[in-house]
């Protein structure tokens, strides 16, 4: 029988947000939480396809609330453009929206980013609550605070730190997720593993298989490890300023080649990242058996091949616009044991030209 689910606590400077999780956590939590949704306008934010195929798990929302409202907006990073969030702004205020109304984010982290971003903007700030439903958002985009649209220039570029009353983890929502995300989920399981918790790292090379083909039990528990994890880290550095940085592992590469090629989903394009950084490390002392078991699970968890030609001039300028983004230059995040890492800036421009190049001419392993 599978076990019953946990509540976390993250503990902020101003108060805490819950965290369910496991499978029935949605129910568990709506009533741990009817003291605070009774009477209240809840306007729930969402995709069509994901309304169409979880929308009745809602219900007992909708009994608890004062007033309830489904708000639907585009599936996936399309969500996240400031026309969808001046469009959403602009419904709560002709439906009746208050300071005292409640924003639910019900979707993968595109909508929880979105959702996030608008209930931290509207009428100065209204509470909100995550429900994710992908592997993704449960174990890292609906934790943390970190909300954000989009702009054409660069992704997640107008945001803030805005952190729901609760995130509702509930793993049975994992059941209906296509294999891909599910894969694409696994390598930020992973990250956080390499980055903070080598038997978390243990644990998934054992149970992969399991994993893999969706078993509820190994992924709840992979959920909750994960989750526990990055609750750890985001408590200690609740802005990013230090060791949160530790959980961008393979997203400085991940995330340009995920703008330049269109082809990867943002979990794959980390696992690719990923790669890349460990052979920088190894280059900085990583031990290559560690490095080698981290190459094999990324590779067991499976990348879809890059095309024959990646464009290296484009990933670059992405590469440099990053470098732009901060003061201090590019970082690189890289592992110096099985749970634990490093951030880098010392790495030069050049150097990193010549490692990309090799690395996307074919020698990367996949
Ligand atoms: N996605 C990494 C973080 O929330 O810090």
């Amino acid at each position: 029988m599978s076990s019953p689910p946990v509540r976390l606590e993250l503990r902020r400077e101003a108060g805490s947000t819950s965290v369910w999780i496991g499978s029935g956590a949605l129910d568990v939590a709506l009533t741990g939480l009817s003291s605070l949704l009774g009477g209240r306008r809840v306007f729930v934010i969402t995709s069509p396809p994901l309304r169409q195929l979880h929308g009745e798990a809602l219900e007992p929302l909708a009994a608890a609330a004062g007033e309830f409202q489904v708000l639907e907006v585009a599936d996936g990073e399309a969500a996240k453009t400031p026309e969808t969030a001046i469009g959403v702004w602009r419904t709560l205020l002709a439906a009746g929206g208050k300071r005292d109304s409640l924003i639910v984010a019900f979707g993968g982290g595109s909508i929880g980013d979105l959702a996030g971003f608008v209930a931290g903007t509207f009428l100065r700030g209204v509470d909100y609550v995550q429900i994710p439903t992908t592997l993704l958002a449960q174990v890292d985009a609906a934790i943390g605070g970190k909300t954000a649209i989009n702009l054409p220039e660069a992704k997640n570029s107008v945001g803030l730190f805005y952190h729901p009353l609760a995130t509702i983890a509930d793993t049975g929502f994992l059941g209906t997720l296509p294999p891909r995300q599910l894969r694409s989920g696994l390598f930020e399981v992973v990250k956080t593993a390499v980055m903070r918790d080598a038997d978390l790292f243990s644990r998934l090379e054992a149970d992969l298989a399991r994993l893999l083909a969706g078993d509820a039990d190994a992924l709840a528990e992979s959920v909750k490890l994960t989750a526990a994890a990055k609750i750890g880290v985001v408590e200690k550095d609740p802005k990013e300023n230090d060791i949160r940085q530790l959980l961008n592992f393979g997203h400085t590469l991940g995330h340009a080649l995920e703008l330049s090629l269109e082809m990867l989903e943002h979990g794959e394009a980390v696992g690719y990242g990923m790669l890349f950084a460990i052979d920088l490390a190894v280059a900085r002392g990583f031990a290559p058996g560690e490095a080698d078991r981290v190459r094999a699970l990324i590779r067991r968890i499976g990348l879809p091949p890059l095309p024959p030609t990646v464009p290296l001039e484009a990933v670059m300028a992405r590469l440099e616009r990053d470098k732009k983004a901060r003061e201090a230059g590019l970082a690189w995040v890289v592992p110096l044991h099985i749970g634990s890492g490093e951030i880098c800036t010392d790495i030069a421009a050049e150097d990193v030209r010549h490692r990309v190049g090799d690395f996307l001419g074919g020698r990367n392993g996949c």
